[in-house]
């Protein structure tokens, strides 16, 4: 299993998130990044290049060692900074309310404990601050959902972590954090299984103290 995971895994996750049917949702997700933005499970890199112009550094956070083979080569071609850190979502470091963004793309079906991470999203976020997230989930449709369930305990040790029966709004909503602009498609170009995609802003409630509501 090890050679797998330290050479086999890291190719085969970096040609899939180099599919070029994420990049629009990857492109409109992050369109709206801006001030301070952590992006969680930053596997290869795949999103830097498209990060609007407006954004010129982010802290980023992974735990998988194995990928930096792929993802250290972005990060020293990019124009965006990345202050990078070997962590996993559900122990993060920071203070509570550092971050205006916090971006997660294909990465909520991967974390073992995704409620606790969620948490811990939430609290980094400065009130009325905004998670960005580009997740694929459960299926809404019956039959496909229990092809999900069935295929998980099989996929899971094969692709690091990914479960694909995951209701990825509702763990969001679940976590306090509020829907704003949300759409869900089924991907082009992406197998059925992990096809139906959920992209949008959900905010965490409030607003900071002498500031006005996030836009
Ligand atoms: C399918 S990849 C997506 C990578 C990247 N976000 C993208 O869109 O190309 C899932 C990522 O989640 C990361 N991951 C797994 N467990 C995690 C955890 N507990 N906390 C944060 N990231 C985690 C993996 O290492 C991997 O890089």
């Amino acid at each position: 299993m090890s050679f797998y995971r330290h050479y086999i895994f890291p190719k085969f996750l970096d040609l899939a998130m180099s599919s070029p049917a994420f990049r629009k949702p990857r492109r409109r997700t992050l369109a709206r990044a801006h001030g301070r933005i952590l992006e969680i499970g930053f596997g290869t890199g795949s999103n830097l290049e498209h990060y609007p112009p407006g954004v010129r550094r982010i802290e980023a956070i992974d735990p998988d060692p194995y990928l930096d083979r792929y993802s250290r080569p972005r990060i020293d071609a990019s124009e965006v900074e990345v202050d990078f850190h070997r962590l996993d979502a559900e122990h993060l470091p920071f203070e509570g309310e550092r971050f205006d963004t916090v971006v997660s793309t294909l990465t909520l079906c991967s974390i073992p404990d995704v409620m606790h991470a969620l948490g811990e999203i939430r609290r980094v976020l400065k009130p009325g601050g905004q998670f960005l997230f580009m997740e694929h989930g459960r299926d809404p449709r019956p039959a496909s959902a229990r092809w999900q369930d069935r295929l998980t305990p099989l996929w899971r040790p094969l692709a690091g972590g990914c479960c694909l029966n995951r209701p990825v709004l509702e763990l969001i909503e679940s976590a306090g954090l509020v829907r704003d602009q949300v759409q869900s498609s089924y991907l082009r170009g992406v197998p059925t299984l992990l096809g139906y995609v959920t992209e949008g802003v959900a905010r965490r409630p409030g607003t900071l103290q002498g500031t006005a509501a996030m836009p």
